[in-house]
């Protein structure tokens, strides 16, 4: 099975993502978090990206594809994944179809998480990541056992630098002038499913199952 993951900043990808990947043993791979590892470690990628990931910007279209090309090459997404982030606009997109039909294989789902713009904020002001293994967390809605370790891994939990309400401001209006285009590229292939995502995770999860079974 082959997913990608589409919807703003905040409506829940990665955190639904988690819960996909362990149901049905396929990778999650989120450009946003390479990009953060990439940061962390210094590398010539996460010094080109950090500027613009903690504007909220896009990255440069040329540094995300050959990323998720190389991942997508690795055994490990042989019998399927989950694209979490990626692509973000039309022309990532055509890459993205591009790669696969190197490999053979093609897309089977593009869910489209929807989520009221009052409630993104809400979710993204208060979201705590743990900096050793990348667990989301949320002050409120999903707290950890301890405050600010991380439940997994005794991680130290902080906020991303992007998910102050002025970035996120940024970030959803980005969103907003990209989306549209790539929605539509999708659902010109029939494969755009749309995932009212404003419900609890495990809601989602099992709206997801049945949808995932068909
Ligand atoms: P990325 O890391 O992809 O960030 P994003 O798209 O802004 O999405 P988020 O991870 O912020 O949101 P999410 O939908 O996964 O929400 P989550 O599940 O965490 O990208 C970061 C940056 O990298 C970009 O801005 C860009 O600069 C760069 N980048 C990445 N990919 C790129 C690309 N392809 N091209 C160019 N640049 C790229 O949930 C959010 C919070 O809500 C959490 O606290 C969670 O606990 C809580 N929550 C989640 N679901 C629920 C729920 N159902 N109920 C209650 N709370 C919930």
């Amino acid at each position: 099975m082959n997913i990608v993951l589409l919807g703003a900043p905040g409506a829940g990808k990665g955190t639904q993502a988690v819960l996909i990947s362990k149901k049905y043993n396929l990778p999650h791979i989120s450009t946003g978090q390479i990009l953060r590892e990439n940061i962390k470690a210094n590398t010539e990628l996460g010094k080109k990206a950090q500027p613009l990931v903690e504007k909220g910007e896009l990255v440069p279209d040329e540094l995300v594809v050959d990323m998720v090309k190389s991942r997508l090459s690795e055994d490990d997404c042989k019998n399927g994944f989950i694209l979490d982030g990626f692509p973000r606009n039309s022309k990532q997109a055509e890459v993205l179809d591009n790669c696969l039909a190197d490999l053979n294989i093609s897309l089977n789902y593009a869910l489209n998480f929807t989520c009221p713009p009052d409630l993104i904020v809400q979710r993204l002001s208060g979201r705590r990541v743990c900096k050793e293994c990348g667990a989301n967390y949320h002050i409120e809605n999903m707290p950890p056992k301890a405050e600010n370790i991380c439940d997994l891994c005794n991680g130290q939990l902080y906020q991303r630098k992007d998910d102050t309400i002025e970035t996120i401001k940024n970030r959803l209006q980005v969103y907003q002038d990209t989306a549209l285009p790539l929605i539509d590229y999708y659902k010109q292939k029939g494969i755009v499913y749309d995932v009212a995502a404003d419900k609890d995770p495990e809601q989602i999860d099992l709206v997801l199952g049945q949808l995932l079974k068909n």
